[in-house]
C-alpha cells in the first residue's frame, strides 16, 4: 500500500500531515487515524458520505462507470457463467472454486442443510400474520443458542464451519418463514437437489405432491442470488462489521443485518417498488407519481430509483432486466400489466431533466421485485430472499474485519449538541 502521498491539514495555524492510502482500484484515502491526537479535532461524517470504514479485499463498485467486481471478477460475468454457490465459495475463499473444489463444496453446503428440530419450536412463537423479516431476525438470531460445538471464533475452522453453517441454513430458513406464513407444513431439504433448485422444493412444495422445478426459474433465482450476494459497505454489511467487532457471535450479527436490510431504504426497496407499482396501477398515472417524486413537499419516492454508490447506472440492474425478460417469456407473461407498467416508469424517468441531472438511475428492486412475483415468491417475502443472498457477503465482511490484524471495536465519535453541562435542580423548581 503507498502511503508517499500526504494530505496537508491547517488548523488554527498549526499544518498536521496525513499519509493517503492507495487502494487497487477506487479513490485513494486519507488516514486520519491520529487527527484526534494531533489536533484535537474528530471529522464530521453523518451517513458516512466520504469515510471508508475499512480496508476489503471482498468487492468493489466504480459508481461512476457502473461496475461491480467481486473478488475482482466482474459481475456481469459471474452471473453469466458462474451459479450462485460458486460464487459463495469465491467470496469466502477468494478464489473460484475448480471442479473437485465446487463438488466438494456443494455436498458440504448439502450436509448443512436440516435446521436443529427444535428450532422448528421457534416458528410456533411468532404470530402466522407476522412479517417473515421479523421471524428471520429472531430465527437467524437463534441460531447462536444451538451451535455450541463451533464457538470459539480465533479458531479459523470453527468460523468455516459457521460460515457454511449460515450459507446452508438460511434457504431452510426463509422458505420455513413462508410455510409458517402459509400455514402449510415445513418441507425438509433434498438432497437430489442443487442449492437454488432445492430452495424453491421448500418454499413451493407441498408433501401431497413432487414438485418438480422448472430449471429456467431455478436458473433466474440462483442470478437474483449472485447478484444480492455482497456490495461492499453498505448499511447493512456495516452493522454486521460493527456488530461483530464486540466479539459478538456471527449468527447474532447475521440478525443485526437482517433487522437493518429490512429498511424501505435498503432492502425493503424491492417490496416498496412492487407495491409502488400496483398504486401506480396503470400507464396513464406514471406522469403523476413522477411530478410527486420531484415536488420537495411530498415525501414521495421513486421506489428503486437512486443509489448512493452507482451515479452512471446500477449494473445489476440491467441483469435483472434481462432475467425479468427471459423468466415472463417462460411463463408467458410477456404482456405483464406491472412489467409493461415499470417499463414505461422507467422510460419516462430517465428522460426527466430531475432524474437526469441527479442521476438517478434504476436500482437492483427495480426488476427484482417483478421477477420474485413471476416465480410466485409473495412481496413481503422479497427482503427474505434478499438477505439469503447477501448473508454470504455479510459473513464474508465478518470474516475479513475478525482476522484483519488492525481490527478495533467500532466506536465512532459524535459532535455534541445538546444541553450545557447543568445541575439537577430540586422537584419543585423543575
Ligand atoms: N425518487 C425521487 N428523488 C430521489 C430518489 C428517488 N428514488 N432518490 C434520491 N432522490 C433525490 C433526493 O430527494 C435528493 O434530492 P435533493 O438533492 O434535491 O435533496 C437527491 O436525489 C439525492 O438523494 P439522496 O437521498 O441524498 O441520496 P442518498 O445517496 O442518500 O440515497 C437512496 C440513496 C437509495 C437511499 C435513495 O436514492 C432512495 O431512497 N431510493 C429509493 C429507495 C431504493 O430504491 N433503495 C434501494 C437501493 S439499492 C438496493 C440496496 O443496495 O439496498
Amino acid at each position: 500500500m503507498n502511503t508517499e502521498r500526504k494530505a496537508t491539514l491547517n488548523v488554527d495555524g498549526k499544518t498536521v500531515e496525513f499519509p493517503v492510502m492507495t487502494g487497487t482500484h477506487g479513490n485513494d484515502v486519507i488516514d486520519i487515524r491520529t487527527l484526534g491526537g494531533k489536533t484535537g479535532l474528530f471529522t464530521y461524517d453523518s451517513g458516512f458520505l466520504s469515510t471508508a470504514s475499512c480496508k476489503s479485499s471482498i468487492t468493489f463498485i466504480d459508481g461512476d462507470k457502473g461496475e461491480l467486481l467481486y473478488r475482482g471478477y466482474p459481475i456481469e460475468q459471474l452471473a453469466e457463467q458462474c451459479n450462485f454457490l460458486e460464487v459463495a465459495y469465491l467470496l469466502k475463499n477468494g478464489e473460484l472454486p475448480n471442479a473437485t473444489e465446487k463438488t466438494e463444496f456443494e455436498n458440504l453446503i448439502k450436509r448443512h442443510s436440516m435446521l436443529h428440530d427444535q428450532m422448528t419450536k421457534f416458528y410456533s412463537g411468532f404470530r402466522r400474520d407476522a412479517h417473515p423479516m421479523a421471524v428471520m431476525v429472531g430465527v437467524v438470531g437463534a441460531l447462536s443458542a444451538f451451535y455450541h460445538d463451533a464457538m470459539d471464533f480465533s479458531d479459523a475452522e470453527h468460523r468455516s464451519i459457521s460460515i457454511n453453517r449460515l450459507i446452508a441454513k438460511l434457504p431452510t430458513i426463509v422458505a420455513m418463514a413462508y410455510k409458517y406464513n402459509k400455514g402449510e407444513p415445513f418441507m425438509y431439504p433434498r438432497n437430489d437437489l442443487g442449492y437454488t433448485a432445492n430452495f424453491m422444493h421448500m418454499m413451493f412444495g407441498t408433501p401431497c405432491e413432487s414438485y418438480e422445478p422448472n430449471p429456467v426459474l431455478v436458473r433466474a433465482l440462483d442470478v437474483i442470488f449472485t447478484l444480492h450476494a455482497d456490495h461492499e459497505q453498505n448499511a447493512s454489511t456495516s452493522t454486521v462489521r460493527l456488530a461483530g467487532s464486540s466479539g459478538a457471535n456471527p449468527f447474532a450479527c447475521i440478525s443485526a443485518g437482517i433487522a437493518c436490510l429490512w429498511g424501505p431504504a435498503h432492502g425493503g426497496a424491492n417490496e416498496a417498488c412492487l407495491n409502488m407499482l400496483e398504486e401506480i396501477g396503470d400507464v396513464s398515472r406514471v406522469g403523476e407519481y413522477i411530478k410527486r417524486a420531484k415536488d420537495k413537499d411530498d415525501s414521495f419516492k421513486l421506489m428503486g430509483f437512486g443509489h448512493r454508490v452507482y451515479k452512471n447506472f446500477d449494473p445489476r440492474a440491467k441483469l435483472m432486466a434481462k432475467v425479468c425478460s427471459e423468466v415472463l417469456g417462460e411463463l408467458g407473461l410477456e404482456n405483464d400489466r406491472l412489467f409493461k407498467l415499470a417499463k414505461e416508469l422507467e422510460r419516462i424517468a430517465l428522460e426527466d431533466e430531475y432524474f437526469v441531472e441527479k442521476k438517478l438511475y434504476p436500482n437492483v428492486d427495480f426488476y427484482s421485485g417483478i421477477v420474485q412475483k413471476a416465480l410466485g415468491i409473495p412481496t413481503s417475502m422479497f427482503t427474505c430472499i434478499f438477505a439469503l443472498a447477501r448473508t454470504v457477503g455479510w459473513i464474508t465482511q465478518w470474516e475479513e474485519m475478525i482476522t484483519d490484524p488492525e481490527y478495533k471495536i467500532g466506536r465512532p465519535r459524535q459532535l455534541y449538541v445538546g444541553a450545557a453541562r447543568r445541575d439537577v435542580p430540586s422537584i419543585d423548581k423543575r
